[in-house]
């Protein structure tokens, strides 16, 4: 990855980069729509993500290239200043929001030469945009001297896709993009950003991961994502808590006179229930109990969430009945990928059996690959200067 990234900056700008980073898409075991309720979380982070390199520059101009597209696109820092800045249109925006976000608070960054690369899907709820921002921010920070732990650089990167962006997210897939750990899946409290590695051995389990994309685009931007954070903070409201983490009993919901708030509520405080108690048994190291909790945070998500659509529902259950232990809908919801934890030798047989039931329901074929978790956004291996990699390049 290091020299391919390397040949993509030298192919695309002519010069050598001073560095390459690496920041990766997450998986979220359990915990949907919990996270911008104060809630919990539990994902972890894939080996698939963004990786960039980066080369500083003496001038104030930012050019962003990117392997999927012809043109680079320049900007000045001066048009991300202020009270009105410039708004880049595309995936522009992610990395020009970074250098916002970063500027609002102050800090001197310099201008820049970045090209990006990625092997995840986009849209398919493995959190591209997140990993886009958080390897913009590992790129920018070190080049421009800044001293931030991961979990200032993930703020930023939320902030650049909240604020500058527009897309009303939770702070899941910043913190897994900056904060996990290979070999553990991370606890996320929400109401105060503390975290925990929890240790999460998969093979030594004699389990597998499935990850099967539906391939069928959601969008966050979009309003369902909105309506439903919406539809939280009047539950949480209604029942006089500042948020629906604050409700312990699940039996409280039932003082809602709404059925719909009663049954989105219902979803955020079982699934804040569920993740605690999946952190419990991945504690005894007993994975496969996570199964039947796997399937009751899916029921939850498409009777009480209503968040689920015909693509993903038919996965989840062909995976089930094909073998897998339990399974569910993963990230924001209204397509994307399923999870389904497989006993090991099984994960080819399952993710069959879905394309299968997909054929002949007549969707389009779905893609799928297993997922281990893997280490948070670092920086690259290799030549830590440009004169190294010119170096290197000619040895
Ligand atoms: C998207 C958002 C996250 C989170 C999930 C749902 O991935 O970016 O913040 O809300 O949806 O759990």
């Amino acid at each position: 990855m290091p020299q391919q990234i390397t040949d993509q900056f030298r192919r695309l700008t002519g010069t050598y980069p001073d560095g390459a980073w690496f920041a990766p898409g997450r998986v979220n075991l359990i915990g949907e729509h919990t996270d911008y309720n104060d809630g919990f979380v539990l994902p972890f982070a894939l080996t698939s993500g963004i990786t960039v390199a980066a080369r500083r520059r003496e001038d104030e101009r930012l050019v962003f290239n990117s392997s999927s597209e012809s043109e680079p696109v320049t900007l000045d820092l001066a048009s991300l200043r202020g009270a009105a800045p410039e708004q880049f249109p595309g995936w522009y925006a992610y990395p020009a929001g970074v250098f916002w976000a970063l500027l609002r608070d102050g800090h001197p960054v310099h201008g820049m030469e970045l090209a990006f690369d990625s092997d995840l899907p986009v849209g398919a709820g493995l959190s591209s945009s997140a990993a886009l921002c958080c390897a913009t921010i590992a790129a920018v920070a070190e080049l421009s001297g800044l001293d931030l732990d991961p979990l200032q650089r993930a703020t930023i990167a939320r902030r650049a896709e909240n604020d500058y962006v527009g897309a009303p997210t939770g702070f899941m897939d910043q913190a897994a993009s900056t904060l996990c750990t290979a070999g553990h899946a991370l606890l996320l409290d929400c109401r105060d950003n503390s975290s925990e590695q929890v240790p999460l051995d998969l093979p030594g389990s004699g389990l597998e991961l499935l990850i099967l994309d539906t391939r069928t685009p959601h969008n966050l931007v979009d309003g369902a994502y909105a309506e439903r954070r919406r539809s939280c903070e009047r539950a949480a409201e209604a029942l006089g808590m500042r948020s629906l983490r604050e409700v312990d009993d699940p039996s409280a919901v039932a003082a809602l006179t709404d059925p719909l708030l009663r049954r989105r509520a219902r979803h955020v405080v079982t699934e804040n229930a569920r993740v605690l108690e999946s952190v419990g048994l991945l504690r005894e190291s007993r994975v496969a109990a996570l199964a039947p909790l796997l399937d009751a945070s899916h029921a939850s998500m498409r009777e009480d969430f209503e968040i689920t659509v015909p693509t993903v529902d038919l996965a989840v259950d062909t995976a089930r009945s094909a073998g897998a232990l339990g399974a569910r809908m993963t990230g924001g919801g209204f397509g994307g990928c399923i999870i389904a934890l497989c006993p090991v030798g099984s994960v080819e047989s399952v993710a069959r059996a879905v394309a299968d039931a997909f054929a002949d329901a007549g969707f389009g074929a779905p893609q799928w690959f297993t997922a281990e978790p893997a280490q948070g956004a670092h920086r690259l291996p290799g030549p830590t200067s440009r004169t190294e990699f010119h170096l290197a390049a000619h040895r």
